[in-house]
């Protein structure tokens, strides 16, 4: 069955500073949206990618990755083997999932969401997520172990009060995940359908309906640029894959 991404790049990137939308912005000059589109087009598994813009930037977003696909003849909405499609984002990430997931023709029976604000995923975490939903889990994660140790604590009223501490889960037992995540098509369309509250990310509106999610191994290089300190590691990234 053939495998498209939902690529939401609609958000307005606040944590990361005043600016264009994050998704936008230039990494060693090309914005971080194309890295991310080609991160995920590299998989030979990926055949359609639908890049959800922001809501005012649709025809701009179009322009941009037409600009950015291979010479040679390419046709507009084409890069290569991979097709892509732009529809514009919502006010939530979950929405905006949700209006590229409206957008997928019907042949796609595999889904991958893909955060534009991790441009940098190597196409291998790529793969095994692909593999992963294939070979039958219903959604797949790609996930890491975690450096710090977690507490769950009582958040403050004000910034910067004193909080209590309310719990600490045994670190060796709990992951990050990233993106992409993959899921059968069927599945994420009913938890979107079905799931009203709000979430962070996809998986778990699937965990809500009772359906296995399984981790496979994530990266390092699939982290998410989120505050100013992120560019800075996300440059170095490039800059070591150019030596
Ligand atoms: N996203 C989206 N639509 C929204 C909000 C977020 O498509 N209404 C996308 C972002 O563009 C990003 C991904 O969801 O690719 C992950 O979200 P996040 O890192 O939180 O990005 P922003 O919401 O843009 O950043 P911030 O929360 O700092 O404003
Ligand atoms: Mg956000």
């Amino acid at each position: 069955t053939p495998v498209a991404a939902v690529i939401p790049a609609a958000g307005r990137g606040v944590r990361l500073g005043p600016g264009a939308p994050k998704a936008l912005r230039a990494l060693s000059g090309t914005p971080m949206l194309i890295h991310a589109v080609r991160a995920l087009a590299a998989s030979r598994h990926v055949s359609l990618v639908v890049v959800v813009a922001p809501p005012d930037g649709a025809a701009e977003v179009k322009s941009l990755l037409d600009a950015h696909a291979l010479p040679g003849g390419t046709p507009s909405g084409s890069w290569g083997r991979t097709d892509f499609l732009v529809v514009p984002g919502g006010e939530s990430r979950q929405e905006s999932v949700r209006l590229g997931l409206d957008a997928l023709p019907p042949q796609y029976g595999v889904v991958l969401v893909h955060d534009a604000a991790r441009p940098l995923v190597p196409v291998e975490t790529v793969d095994a997520v692909v593999e992963a939903v294939r070979d039958g889990a219903p959604a797949v994660v790609p996930a890491l172990p975690l450096a710090d140790t977690v507490k769950e604590v009582e958040p403050a009223a004000a910034a910067g009060d004193p909080e209590p501490v309310v719990a600490t889960p045994e670190r060796a037992r709990l992951r990050a995940v990233q993106t992409p995540q993959g899921f059968d098509r069927a599945a994420l369309v009913r938890a979107h359908e079905t799931v009203t509250e709000n979430v962070t990310d996809d998986a778990s509106m699937v965990e809500q309906l009772g359906l296995t999610v399984v981790a496979v191994p994530g990266h390092e290089e699939a982290f998410k640029v989120t505050r100013p300190l992120d560019l800075v590691l996300a440059e170095a990234v490039l800059a070591r894959r150019r030596l």
